[in-house]
């Protein structure tokens, strides 16, 4: 780790998309309650996944890197914390069954709860109040009090990143994973039953399923447990020093608060204080990389987040958009490469593809996604190099937010279930959909 940086030395650039407190002694008092606090995670654990990033980096692995874009405190119930892990598990089923390599599953979950604006404020009918920034930091009803930057509201998303990510590692390390209950991997979707190419697929998972019940009908812990991984944006930064620690058995800092934390498109400036936090702990990070992005801009992020070249440290998160990826990701894949270090490249489809429809909805075209995300499979390997991962937005339920897919969903039907607090997600089928596609489209294992 570099001498010159310290937990605090964020302090002293410029830190974008901070809420104002109006009380900052609260959010001092808040904060000291949170740095006593236990980590949600474990060092080794982070260390785990950065080797398994590693992996994905010389394409030995691939990674699935899924969940809510944000979050929401009345979302932290048993049904919707299982249904977003059980999706994330078939799809990774999927994957793993298609392209014969580890999947690394990796929940936008269990902290995802701030997020950046466009705007600081919001107007309606005249009125002007701070723009909703997420849970952890104030609340969407358009009301002066709701809109007020909460501290308290830092401990209750501590709190309820705490209960999803122990109810996430009950049922990861209990029966639900286990893939002698045949119940949890179903796959049940439009599509799966009618002859072709799913169906073929779900017959034969089901038939390997069966096999391995057969010959394995006692518990075996391989089968019975999986390992899932949290991440959310690392956006507010008093919020994540309080959950970054010292190692006490290992060397330097870790960010105890999420095994995976991202830098977003808006607050990746170079010399910015999300970098310089970043940069000083030992976590695998990603950095989200929009179509305004320069070669040059890239490679120096890459040099000051790893300066040492080390495996699994980086992930380039690219979302492009499907109409510009084709222009715009061949010459940052070049500028990476002949700066000979390692990063896992992973595609978010989501954020450049993001329209708004006739009845003001903001939502994405099934189409587009697919499209972007095939794009990144072909430019990738017409540039010698790999897509290693991707970065959805999805939930295990059946939400009308995005169009299109096997389902056929429409512009009309957006209103049915549209139950995101903040950007549209993919409903089960069209993940489960995704899975299959990108299943297709992995290079084997070399
Ligand atoms: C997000 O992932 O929800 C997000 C805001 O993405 P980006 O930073 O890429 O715009
Ligand atoms: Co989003």
């Amino acid at each position: 780790m570099s001498t010159d940086w310290s937990i605090e030395s964020w302090k002293t650039l410029t830190a974008n998309q901070q809420p104002v407190y109006d009380d900052r002694q609260e959010l001092n008092e808040v904060l000291a309650a949170l740095r006593i606090m236990p980590p949600l995670v474990t060092s080794w654990e982070v260390d785990k996944l950065k080797q398994q990033i590693a992996r994905a980096q010389t394409g030995d692995a691939w990674v699935l890197q899924g969940g809510d874009c944000a979050e929401s405190f009345d979302d932290c119930d048993a049904e919707s914390i299982a249904s977003k892990l059980k999706v994330l598990l078939q799809m990774s089923l999927v994957l793993v069954y298609g392209s014969g390599k580890p999947i690394v599953r990796i929940g936008r979950i269990a902290g995802q709860y701030a997020k950046p604006r466009s705007s600081s404020t919001e107007e309606r009918d005249g009125q002007q109040l701070p723009s909703y920034r997420g849970d952890l930091i104030n609340r969407a009803p358009f009301t002066g009090d709701h809109r007020r930057a909460n501290p308290q509201l830092l401990l209750r998303g501590y709190e309820r990143s705490a209960v999803t990510l122990n109810f996430i590692r009950a049922l990861s390390y209990g029966g639900f994973a286990d893939l002698h209950h045949p119940e949890n991997w179903n796959l049940i979707f439009a599509g799966a039953d009618k002859p072709g190419p799913y169906k073929q697929v779900v017959d034969s998972l089901g038939d390997a399923l069966r096999f391995i019940e057969t010959i394995s009908p006692q518990p075996n812990p391989e089968l019975q447990r999986v390992d899932f991984y949290t991440s959310h944006e690392a956006l507010h930064l008093d919020y994540e020093q309080a959950l970054t620690r010292e190692s006490v058995r290992r060397t330097g800092w870790y960010n105890l608060g999420t095994h995976f934390p991202w830098i977003g498109e808006r607050t990746r400036q170079l010399t910015g204080a999300h970098v310089e936090m970043m940069r000083g702990i030992q976590n695998p990070v990603g950095v989200k990389i929009g179509p305004a992005a320069q070669t040059e801009e890239v490679v120096a992020l890459i040099r000051r987040l790893n300066p040492d070249n080390a495996p699994g440290k980086v992930t380039l998160i690219h979302r492009l958009g499907n109409e510009r990826i084709r222009e715009a990701l061949p010459p940052i894949i070049r500028a990476v490469q002949a700066s000979g270090s390692p990063v896992l490249w992973s595609c978010d489809p989501m954020h450049g593809n993001t329209v708004t429809a006739g009845s003001g909805h903001k939502t994405r075209h099934f189409g587009e996604v697919l499209g972007e995300l095939s794009a990144a499979f072909e430019v990738h390997r017409d540039c010698g190099s790999q897509l290693g991962g991707v970065h959805l937005e999805l939930t295990g339920e059946n939400v009308t937010e995005c169009v299109g897919g096997s389902s056929g969903l429409t512009e009309d039907d957006l209103t049915t279930a549209y139950n995101t607090h903040c950007d549209p997600r993919l409903n089960y089928e069209q993940a489960m959909e995704i899975a299959f596609a990108i299943a297709q489209q992995i290079e084997p294992r070399a």
